[in-house]
């Protein structure tokens, strides 16, 4: 463990998810839905990183995230790490891939889409262009940058 991403303290038990890329923090907390005062969480954001010029990072204490969760935080974080916390020990490193779709999570930002019309649950195939990565809603057929799209409130 590095002196620097000490500046947000350890945990004891929980997840932590690091190497996020900058801009991207939010997103993936309101994703996991982090905000809803279930969960313990921590922020760091643009902290110094080796790999990164910048990185952000979080810590949810008590909370082990799953695996569809975590290839889901890949959607904007592409180089995240997520490390699984026990008793202040790193017991595992979730390796993390791109999921082939997702559903349920975003809104379709065409208005016009039958899921915003009907309750119809919003799916997406997640395509990697290079360094980008493009969903593309199963209903309207519409591409739309991940940066389009918004997380859904329940
Ligand atoms: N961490 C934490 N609480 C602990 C142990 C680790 O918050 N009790 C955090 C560290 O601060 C780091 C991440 O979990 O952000 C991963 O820890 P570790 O594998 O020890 O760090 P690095 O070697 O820097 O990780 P990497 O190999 O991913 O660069
Ligand atoms: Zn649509």
């Amino acid at each position: 463990m590095s002196n620097t991403t000490l500046s947000v303290s350890a945990i004891q038990n929980g997840t932590v998810i690091d190497h996020i890329t900058s801009d991207q923090t939010l997103r993936i907390m309101h994703m996991l839905r982090l905000l809803d005062k279930k969960h313990k969480v921590t922020v760091g954001f643009n902290l110094p990183s080796k790999r990164m010029k910048y990185k952000d990072l979080i810590k949810i204490e008590d909370h082990v995230l799953t695996t569809k969760e975590a290839n889901e935080i890949t959607i904007f974080a592409p180089e995240a790490t997520i490390n699984i916390i026990q008793k202040f020990e790193v017991v595992q490193k979730i390796i993390t891939t791109l999921p082939p779709h997702i559903s349920g999570v975003f809104i379709c930002p065409n208005s016009l889409c039958i899921t915003n019309k009907e309750h119809v649950e919003s799916f997406f195939t997640v395509e990697e262009q290079g360094k980008q990565v493009k969903l593309v809603c199963r209903y309207c057929e519409r591409e739309f940058d991940r940066n389009q799209v918004k997380v859904k409130v329940s």
